[in-house]
């Protein structure tokens, strides 16, 4: 089987990398070819057209993505152009070549208006360029696909990624190193989702026993861990985890301040809203029914958050 895995340097990307490296020494008829921006520039539709038909993946796992929420209000046609048009390139070759393409979407493709946690059917509605160009790239794979007799995709929608990259907890903690009180924002809530849980339960849902593709239903999943909090809270467990773990640090937990989104004006609005269900895909690897893929969904976002910052500490 020929993968392969776009974003190699991101922090998805390298979440893929430390998974199928576990993955290729246990099942040898897997070649995976991990794909970065100095190899192909997604912004470069001739340039990914050349290689999707030169390397002939049966999967194609797009972790690369314009992330940079803010900056995006600025440069709209290259968050398209990265989000919009070259997913759409792949899925258009996995659709004519009867391949599997994975794609990973956003929670700010919603306006963040609905009270409890958003479904896969809720309307779209981004408040910014970014999550525009995520709605749309959405769009443009389902479109291909509607017409396809050959391929399938899954778009799992998640959200507040850490890893090995910039993040917010890696912020926090720096910031709590350099001061003695800090203001976070209390009221936009969702899921903080550990990049490597995020890639272990895309295969889960893709991949067979064999590490093969595995048929599954064509669509859109949420794919967040269990629980919600808000950014406020967030911080106060980063600091609380990396305390407990013997990290020195210049703040104390008193001195985190709860701020309102209205005090914090950024070029980009976010929903205030994040929050997922994921039942949906919890539910398609249920049906797989294999102990180690259901445990995942016994950790909560808390539990991995711990685990996390008790990595960083240990670094
Ligand atoms: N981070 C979050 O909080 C978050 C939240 C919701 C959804 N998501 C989605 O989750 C997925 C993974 O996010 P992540 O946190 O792993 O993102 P990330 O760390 O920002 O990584 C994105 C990768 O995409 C690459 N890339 C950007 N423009 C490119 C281009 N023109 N050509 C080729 N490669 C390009 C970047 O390359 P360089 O390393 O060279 O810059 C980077 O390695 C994305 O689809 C994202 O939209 C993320």
């Amino acid at each position: 089987m020929h993968i392969l895995v776009f974003g190699k340097d991101g922090q998805l990307g390298k979440a893929f990398q430390k998974l199928f490296f576990e993955i290729t020494e246990r099942s040898r008829d897997i070649e995976i070819r991990y794909v970065g921006r100095a190899d192909c520039d997604l912004a470069d539709s001739s340039a990914l057209a050349n290689l999707l038909n030169h390397a002939q993946p049966d999967l194609i796992i797009n972790a690369a993505a314009y992330t940079a929420v803010d900056r995006a209000e600025s440069e709209p046609e290259l968050a398209k152009a990265i989000n919009t048009i070259a997913p759409k390139l792949m899925a258009q070759y996995a659709a004519d070549h009867g391949a599997t393409l994975l794609y990973f979407s956003t929670d700010y493709v919603f306006d963040g208006s609905k009270s409890g946690s958003y479904i896969e059917d809720d309307l779209r509605n981004p408040l910014g360029q970014y999550g525009k160009s995520k709605a749309e790239g959405e769009q443009a794979i389902e479109k291909v696909f509607e017409g396809a007799s050959k391929g399938q995709y899954a778009i799992l929608r998640t959200s507040w990624v850490y890893g090995d990259g910039s993040n917010f907890i890696k912020t926090i903690l720096r910031l709590a190193k350099e001061r003695e009180a800090l203001g976070v924002i209390q009221d936009q809530w969702g899921v903080p989702t550990a990049a490597d849980w995020l890639a272990a339960v895309s295969l889960d849902l893709i991949l067979d026993s064999q590490w093969q593709v595995r048929k599954f239903t064509s669509g859109i999943y949420h794919a967040v861990p269990p629980g919600e909090t808000n950014w406020y809270e967030l911080a106060r467990l980063t600091i609380s985890a990396a305390l407990e773990a013997g990290s020195s640090l210049k703040i104390d937990l008193a001195n985190i301040k709860p701020i309102q989104t209205v005090e914090y004006p950024t070029p980009a609005q976010r929903p205030m809203n994040s929050r997922m269900s994921s039942k949906k895909l919890e539910e398609a690897i249920a049906m797989d029914a294999d102990v180690s893929k259901l445990q995942r969904w016994n950790m909560s976002w808390a539990d991995q958050v711990r685990s996390y910052v008790q990595e960083l500490v240990k670094e």
